[in-house]
């Protein structure tokens, strides 16, 4: 080659290497928060201007909870047809409300307190009287509606039941009074060890605070998101219960080693802990809205979520993201995994299309309040 074609092709060499390296370094500094693993989330973090103010001020915080992130399995379910009670046929149904029936809630005071409660113009002293002949119940209410969601603006502690009863209305008094009766029948029925009850309800509990904690930040009422995120895997308890044979079904999918959890559920048992736990929100005449949110807080195929009422979708997304939430922190009762979620029903409902940034170093606090109060019950001997 003559010698200034070859000093010219030279020069043209450095500048094509010189017009990568500009560009990886300007791409890795625009996509701080990207992994290879990350790259279908590129388009979301081309200016770190639309980044949140909390997220940009904290951002080694931020590095860090998209490291664990990448460190998790994530599975999508939006192309399964996941079971739930409308997808289930006569025989099937028959089936699993009978076998659920042999888990009733316990009757006593909690069960006609929520009789009672199912009547808007009941008398609320006649509900404060009865209330106050159990001492679980009355001590329940005064912790709640002097907890740190409920307590009122004045600061001043609530000692009456009945005021404790006017205070958190109606509807949250029977969610309450569920969760009493749930706490009874799952440690009476539920066929799995103690610990592994203990991990299902540590999960749940955190769950709970976190759907709380993103209802309020979404001005939505937390008491309905605390009650569902609390309830959202009661399926679990039960599962163990159903197994394939006596269910008589063929596998529902197709069984490989990369089957999500929940469908791999459906293949051991002919149902999963979704559809489990709705039937048993439906038997213990639980409010609706909870029942369907048990019934999809792993959403699947997306078409069937969309034709729930509005209300309905923003408690199921709360909960999903809480979930996803708990998983991504590691409070997970199995293996480490994380459900995504539909980023078409993330937008709907006016959420972030990243749950990681719902995370804030003072959600994690108020979980692990929840974790060391769960854990000082459990040292009394109590519950938990
Ligand atoms: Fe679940
Ligand atoms: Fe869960």
């Amino acid at each position: 080659m003559p010698y200034p074609y070859f000093v010219i092709s030279i020069i043209i060499s450095f500048f094509l290497i010189g017009v990568i390296i500009w560009k990886r370094s300007k791409a890795s500094q625009e996509n701080i928060y990207i992994s290879s693993r990350q790259k279908q989330n590129k388009k979301h973090f081309k200016n770190l201007n639309n980044l949140p103010n909390e997220v940009k001020a904290n951002k080694i915080y931020y590095q860090r909870l998209l490291k664990k992130k990448e460190a998790l399995k994530t599975y999508s379910l939006k192309e399964y047809a996941i079971t739930t009670s409308r997808t289930l046929n006569d025989n099937q149904k028959e089936f699993l409300y009978t076998e659920l029936k042999k888990f009733p809630l316990p009757s006593g005071a909690a069960w006609q307190l929520s009789e009672m409660l199912r009547d808007p113009m009941v008398d609320s002293k006649e509900v404060a009287a009865l209330a106050s002949t159990d001492p679980v119940i009355s001590g329940r209410l005064l912790a709640l509606v002097n907890s740190a969601y409920f307590r009122p603006s004045s600061g001043k502690e609530i000692t009456s039941i009945h005021h404790a009863i006017l205070y958190l209305g109606f509807n949250q008094v029977r969610n309450l009074l569920f969760q009493l009766m749930l706490e009874q029948t799952v440690n009476k029925h539920s066929p799995l060890s103690k610990e592994e009850v203990n991990k299902i309800w540590l999960h749940s509990a955190t769950v709970s605070v976190a759907a709380g904690e993103i209802a309020k930040k979404f001005q939505d009422p937390p008491g309905l998101a605390l009650t569902a995120g609390l309830m959202h895997d009661v399926g679990k308890f039960f599962l163990p219960y159903f197994k394939q044979e006596e269910t008589g079904g063929l596998l529902l999918h197709e069984d490989t080693e990369e089957l999500p959890p929940v469908i791999a559920e459906e293949n051991a048992t002919g149902f999963n802990h979704q559809v489990i736990g709705e039937v048993l929100c439906y038997i213990w005449r639980l409010p609706k809205e909870i029942a369907t949110t048990v019934a999809f807080h792993h959403f699947g195929d997306y078409s069937h979520f969309k034709k729930l009422p509005k209300r309905t979708q923003k408690v199921i997304i709360t909960v999903a993201l809480a979930d996803y939430i708990c998983h991504l922190l590691g409070y997970a009762d199995e293996e480490k995994y994380l459900y995504l979620i539909s980023e078409e029903a993330l937008k709907t409902c006016g959420f972030p299309s990243h749950p990681e940034f719902l995370i804030t170093p003072s959600l994690e606090k108020e979980i692990e309040k929840m974790i060391n109060l769960l854990k000082g019950y459990s040292s009394k001997g109590l519950k938990l």
